[in-house]
């Protein structure tokens, strides 16, 4: 019967990442895989749940306040004018946005051009489209986008770009230069830009995230998705939101109705609470993570990792394995889950540009395998539980053993 499974089902299958993910769960590894935090969701959000759910708000439900709130928040940050009344659509999440916005905008053969390494989910969403996704390697350490290869990579057939600033799985948050550049290609290419603001609010060091929607001539080809999630550390709540010109928006609400119906009704009720958050909030939010961010920074490159970008924003650090570490990344996971019993995910699983396209050019891809993506959204206690199980697999100096 497993004949019966569309195309689509079979190309999603588990990967060797996911199978490592069984095995931490089988050791009861710590986890720094996940995305997600393991401290609680502020207070004042929390409550604002609560009493929705013991108000009833049970039923379908489309809060409208929250495209009011949101289109403030991006006149604040951005500049932008958004119409909350057209130029909203809330979603089950920022992933069920960015899948509406795909489905709404992507035909069969239409290619979409990706960053390299990416958050894997964007090219599960195209391909289940029928689209094409093609990459185009940021280059390591710094993750810099070169406009040259941007640009060499539109075809006849290119129809959006998707951005993710900040940025998981290397927590660059991308220039002006580098957006300009991506603004400039999408306006003479004529092509739409789906972006992932997921981690808007989580930068570090003064940095500023810029939404590439501001740059001109780009907020009428521009669908941006976000969600709670990340900035009220509410992950399972699943509350999210794409902002479009209003045909864009229109159509991915309907298809998020088709889909979904409507997001959680009580926490669309406490998004309003969440979004109406005094500064204060999101100031702690950057502080707090910054605090995290230093600390991890400073443990793994302490035993021997090598870091030579540190994360300006989202809450990932993409840490290099020493140069003398002999083995892959998945095989480093490995011995991270069985011999110190805390988990991470492989790099290799964020990289896309493959092997064979790469060779025709020359280009040296090895660094996809030497790369490790530690989750530092974790409380503190979490973290001091880590530095004292990586010490298992240290050598008498204090290094990562090589073996
Ligand atoms: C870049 C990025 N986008 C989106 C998501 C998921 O967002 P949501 O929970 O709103 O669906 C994640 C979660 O890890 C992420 O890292």
């Amino acid at each position: 019967m497993e004949a019966k499974l569309s195309r689509a089902a079979k190309k999603l299958t588990s990967s060797p990442i996911q199978e490592l993910s069984y095995l931490a769960q089988r050791c009861n590894a710590i986890n720094l895989a996940e995305g997600f935090p393991d401290f609680p969701a502020p207070r004042h959000i929390k409550n604002a749940a609560v009493s929705a759910i013991n108000s009833d708000f049970n039923q379908y439900r489309h809060v409208q306040g929250i495209c009011d709130h949101v289109s403030k928040m991006v006149k604040e940050m951005h500049g932008l004018e958004i119409d909350p009344l057209t130029d909203v659509a809330i979603c089950c999440g920022q992933s069920e946005a960015f899948a509406a916005a795909i489905f709404a905008t992507i035909d069969p053969g239409e290619e979409v051009i990706l960053f390299d390494p990416s958050y894997e989910t964007y090219e599960a969403c195209i391909t289940m489209a029928g689209g094409i996704p093609v990459h185009v390697a940021l280059d390591p350490p710094q993750w810099t986008l070169d406009p040259s290869k941007l640009l060499s990579s539109f075809t006849e057939r290119t129809k959006a770009i998707v951005l993710n600033s900040p940025h998981n799985p290397t927590g660059k948050v991308f220039t002006k230069d580098e957006l300009e550049a991506i603004a400039g290609a999408c306006c003479s290419r004529n092509c739409l830009a789906i972006t992932d603001e997921v981690y808007e609010h989580i930068t570090y060091d003064n940095e500023k995230h810029i939404s590439l929607a501001s740059f001109p001539g780009m907020q009428e080809r521009t669908i941006i998705t976000s969600s709670l999630s990340k900035t009220f550390s509410v992950t399972g709540w699943r509350v999210g939101w794409a902002i479009a010109p209003a045909f864009l928006a229109s159509a991915i609400r309907n298809i998020h109705t088709k889909v979904t119906d409507s997001a959680p009704a009580p926490f669309q009720e406490a998004a309003l609470t969440a979004l109406g958050s005094p500064p204060e909030y999101f100031e702690s939010l950057k502080r707090d993570y910054q605090l995290k961010r230093d600390y991890i920074v400073k443990l793994l490159g302490g035993v021997g990792f090598k870091i030579q970008f540190i994360p300006k924003g989202s809450f990932f650090l993409f840490a290099e394995l020493p140069d003398n570490y002999p083995h892959s990344d998945v095989d480093f996971v490995k011995k991270l889950i069985l011999e110190a019993g805390v988990v991470a995910v492989p790099g290799q699983g964020f990289f896309h540009t493959s092997l064979s396209s790469n060779e025709a050019s020359n280009v040296n891809i090895d660094y996809q395998k030497r790369y490790i993506r530690f989750a530092f959204c974790k409380s503190d206690a979490t973290l001091a539980t880590v530095s004292e199980r990586l010490s298992k697999i240290l050598d008498s100096e204090g290094l990562l053993a090589l073996h």
